[in-house]
């Protein structure tokens, strides 16, 4: 397994550009099972997740091509098969996603049990509730889902998919995928309203599928008979982008994040700029400037302190819970005290032990962590526990002083593409070696 070992200190700048988003070339790479001609994404990023889903696809019997330029090429000619194995599904849970596919196409889905991860049991529940709602019979045995519709296919309903945390991103797509072959129109209330889904929606509408409502909590899909290929470009990973931002911010360089969608990222630059985080915004780019920051030190201090901002998580458009844990490293250097509040899953904490072997002072009480800044951490071995984690302990290497290295790295492998050569890219003393 590799780490990064990081040498702290150096201020970050330079550009850097956006891959695809993951979390919308995941399940758009599942929608190509509605189809038996050719899916097209020209911008899959290029991570382990989308290696991922390419073999699942292949095993379900779909033509996965992958190109040196980054584009996916699937054909679901057929026939596929129904059944998603375990030894793949355990390593990615977005594999639910081929769950609504494989059920509007064949009639009949077995997909493995994605079960949980470190933060959290990750129920599916409302997935479940939106297939039965569709008059498909499901049941759990042996560790996989099986899920059957009736003789006649699928039927629209109308389905509300709101769970105690609020909406619920793979479920909206899995039962919108499902929705769009069913007879009869499909209203799903409380959809989730992430730029993901509805990027998932615009494919499918390309594809030929006829949907009311995108980008709204009500989607109103009315099913056809047949879908067909498309090409579709997937919209700019928003989580990566906040993190190279955060990149800039906390080494108080001035990093030009380029072929982004500011307005995906409005909650995060609302914080950053109650932070006191000096950064300019284009159409599709945001530069972090440097700035002396609120240290006592004065100019040209090093980490660069915000000041202290409080965030709750929230479904879109509020704080994603997929920048917590690189919000919280930030808050680790600033000028007081944050409030954290992690109200997507309350579990997602791992980071919080390691951000303590930096030095970082954070303490947890049930779904908040209390941050106390501090001018400087100090450089430490650390331990990845999850993609979001990992990316979080890397910011704080940066920042921090002296050596820091970060096991287990293939966490990020999972979300960042190439992480290590682009940091390098904007300056930063990091290189990969194995542990
Ligand atoms: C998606 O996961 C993302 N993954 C996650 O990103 C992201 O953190 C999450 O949405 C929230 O934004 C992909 O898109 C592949 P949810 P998903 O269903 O769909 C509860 C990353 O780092 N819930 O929106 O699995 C659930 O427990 C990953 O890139 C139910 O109760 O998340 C959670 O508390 C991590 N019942 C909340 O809803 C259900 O049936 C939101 O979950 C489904 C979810």
């Amino acid at each position: 397994m590799d780490k990064l070992v990081i040498e702290g200190g150096a201020r970050l700048d330079g550009a850097v550009g956006i891959c695809g988003a993951k979390n919308s070339v995941l399940p758009v790479m599942a929608a190509a099972l509605l189809a038996e001609q050719p899916l097209r994404i020209p911008n899959a990023p290029q991570l382990h997740d989308v290696g991922t889903m390419a073999v699942l696809l292949r095993e379900l019997g779909a033509s996965v091509e992958r190109y040196a330029d980054g584009g996916v090429e699937i054909c679901a000619e057929g026939p596929l098969s129904d059944k998603a194995p375990w030894e793949t599904v355990r390593k990615m849970r977005a594999s639910i996603c081929v769950l609504g596919p494989l059920l509007a196409r064949q009639g009949r889905a077995d997909v493995s049990l994605p079960g949980g991860c470190v933060f959290g049991v990750r129920p599916i529940d409302v997935h479940l509730k939106g297939f039965e709602a569709l008059g498909a019979k499901v049941r759990v045995e042996h560790g996989f889902i099986v899920a059957e519709a009736p003789k006649g296919g699928l039927r629209g309903a109308e389905v509300f998919l709101g769970t105690a945390f609020g909406s619920s991103v793979t479920g909206t797509a899995n039962v919108l995928m499902a929705a769009v072959l069913a007879q009869g129109r499909t209203v799903i209330h409380y959809a989730a309203c992430e730029p993901e889904v509805e990027d998932l929606c615009r494919c499918l509408v390309a594809m030929g599928a006829k949907i009311d409502g995108i980008g709204s909590p009500m989607l109103t899909i009315d099913g056809v008979a047949k879908l067909g290929g498309a090409t579709h470009a997937v919209i700019p990973d928003r989580i990566e982008a906040g993190t190279y931002l955060s990149a800039g911010a906390m080494t108080g360089g001035r990093v030009r994040v380029t072929g982004m969608r500011p307005v995906h990222l409005s909650a995060y630059l609302d914080r950053m700029r109650e932070a006191g985080v000096p950064f300019e915004c284009g159409a599709d780019w945001v530069e972090t400037q440097p700035y002396a920051g609120t240290a006592p030190a004065g100019a040209g201090a090093f980490p660069p302190r915000p000041r202290p901002t409080d965030v709750t998580t929230q479904t879109y458009p509020g704080f994603p819970t997929d920048l917590q844990a690189q919000w919280m490293a930030q808050m680790c250097f600033a000028d007081g005290v944050s409030v954290i509040n992690e109200v997507i899953y309350p579990d997602r904490y791992m980071h919080v032990a390691e951000l303590a072997r930096l030095g970082a002072q954070v303490r947890r009480q049930g779904t908040t962590a209390i941050v106390q800044g501090k001018p400087s951490l100090s450089g430490a071995k650390v331990m990845a526990s999850d993609l979001r984690a990992s990316a979080a302990l890397v910011l704080a290497g940066l920042a921090a002083q002296g050596k820091t290295e970060v096991y287990r790295v293939y966490h990020s492998d999972r979300g960042y593409e190439k992480i290590e050569q682009r940091l390098i890219g904007l300056g930063a003393k990091i290189t990969r070696t194995k542990e």
